[in-house]
């Protein structure tokens, strides 16, 4: 390999670093990044002065906790560009996420900023098992979304052969892939069923695919999940995560060799797990709601977000940095079933045990009365056609009853029924 080439293939030195020199590290971008906000954006300074708080005081990682959360309704706010620190002359780009009501939220970076993205895309793809010379294969939006021009500029860093596809046009993405030979896919778990879906309806035999490597993320998904996509395309799938509010894909990625919940990529971005009611900050290992600060970030430093995700912080295995645990859902996607906190990824891994039943589903929530009512509709498989509805509707009303503690309706709807996604799925329809 070419000198360059072989330096692309290795490690970035701080992914081998001690922890000693990682906090160092981060102590020192912490407090360039708190000043950084406090001095240029006045809404953060706001906050800041009204808890009593300045960024000389963060002498250690722990001072994080005296200073304020960020939120949503922070960035809504400051609606479209106020969150920015540098003038609008230096940010290169922006991009928004849709937000379900009202204005999206938007994020801005600076040609530094989108040159630590693509650093850190290009490392998760590597980390996922991706090299120089592979072809990626994109099938996350492009456009206000983070998901495709991320994932496009770290695989571009990575010395890859970017296929730009985009979501949608499902048919001509199976004739690509077949087409084209890439390597790896970048796609939501979701939108990667549609796919496997089609290529089984035009007959294409995955062994004859080059395909080796699914890098899946921007939605919530199970192990029960990751085994259906990968014995059935025969390929790794590992998890990518992240938030346009912190960057976009690659905040954290799960290394491949042990396939155990994505690495935050430290450096960049310094993790934190709170109780969601308290805001107190809790140990490693307990579960909670993300939080992250961004240590390098120039046009939008963002400083103890609250991400809604709920998950708990893992010592490292694969890099001395830690990692997250799957994410369990949002806490905006948690639904409370007579009492009961119920997340859709809980209902997903009832399902995938059933081999009958095919990974597409929708939950389904009303009341009657006082009561609240959960209907589960699912599919059978292709192969699983003459199965006993009825037997298979039981086994799973038990399963769920049993390990999710809530009792459901099932529904099993005919095969190919339920939407299909192209991006993030909508799994909860919450008509309560
Ligand atoms: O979804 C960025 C992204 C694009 C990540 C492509 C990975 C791949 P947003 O649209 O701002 O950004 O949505 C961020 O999606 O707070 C989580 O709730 C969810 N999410 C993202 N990745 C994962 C994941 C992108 N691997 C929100 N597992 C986050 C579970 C995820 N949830």
């Amino acid at each position: 390999m070419h000198n360059e080439n072989l330096l692309r293939s290795a490690l970035d030195p701080i992914e081998t670093a001690s922890i000693d020199e990682l906090r160092a590290l981060q102590l020192k971008r912490m407090q360039w990044s708190i000043a950084h906000a406090y001095n240029n954006v006045p809404a953060y300074k706001a906050m800041c002065d009204e808890k009593g708080v300045h960024p000389f005081e963060l002498r250690t990682l722990e001072d994080l906790k005296h200073f304020p959360f960020t939120t949503k309704a922070y960035l809504r706010d400051a609606y479209p560009f106020d969150s920015f620190a540098v003038p609008m002359n230096e940010v290169v780009r922006v991009h928004a996420s849709s937000g379900t009501t009202g204005k999206p939220t938007v994020v801005g970076y600076t040609q530094h900023d989108i040159d630590t993205w693509a650093d850190v895309v290009a490392r998760s793809i590597r980390a996922a098992g991706g090299h120089y010379g592979d072809k990626v294969h994109i099938s996350y939006g492009y456009g206000l979304f983070t998901g495709g021009m991320g994932a496009h500029y770290g695989a571009e860093r990575l010395g890859c052969t970017v296929i730009p596809m985009s979501g949608g046009q499902t048919e001509k993405q199976v004739q690509l892939i077949q087409d084209f030979d890439p390597d790896i896919i970048m796609v939501t778990p979701s939108y990667m069923l549609n796919l496997i879906d089609e290529m089984e309806r035009q007959n294409v035999d995955p062994e004859k695919l080059a395909l080796r490597l699914g890098i899946f993320g921007a939605e919530p998904w199970t192990d029960e999940m990751r085994k259906n996509i990968e014995g059935r395309l025969g390929i790794d799938a590992v998890d990518i995560y992240g938030l346009s509010e912190v960057m976009g894909p690659g905040v954290a990625m799960e290394c491949i060799e042990t396939k155990d919940g994505p690495t935050i990529w430290e450096d960049h971005f310094y993790p934190e797990i709170i109780d969601p009611n308290t805001g107190e900050v809790l140990p490693d290992g307990e579960y909670g709601e993300l939080v992250f600060t961004s240590l390098s970030k120039e046009a939008l430093p963002i400083i103890r977000y609250r991400t809604r995700d709920l998950t708990r912080l893992l010592p490292g295995t694969a890099r001395p940095m830690r990692r997250i645990d799957k994410i369990t859902g949002r806490s905006d996607d948690m639904m409370i079933i007579r009492g009961v906190n119920v997340f859709p990824t809980q209902i997903e891994e009832q399902i995938l045990k059933i081999p009958a039943l095919a990974p597409h589903y929708e939950i389904v929530v009303t009341k009657d009365g006082n009561l609240d009512k959960v209907l589960v509709k699912v599919e059978l498989t292709v192969e699983a056609q003459s199965a006993p509805q009825d037997q298979v509707s039981k086994e799973l009303a038990h399963h769920i009853k049993s390990v999710v503690g809530i009792s459901t309706k099932i529904e099993i709807v005919p095969t190919g029924a339920l939407p299909r996604s192209e991006g993030k799925a909508k799994r909860v329809f919450d008509n309560r």
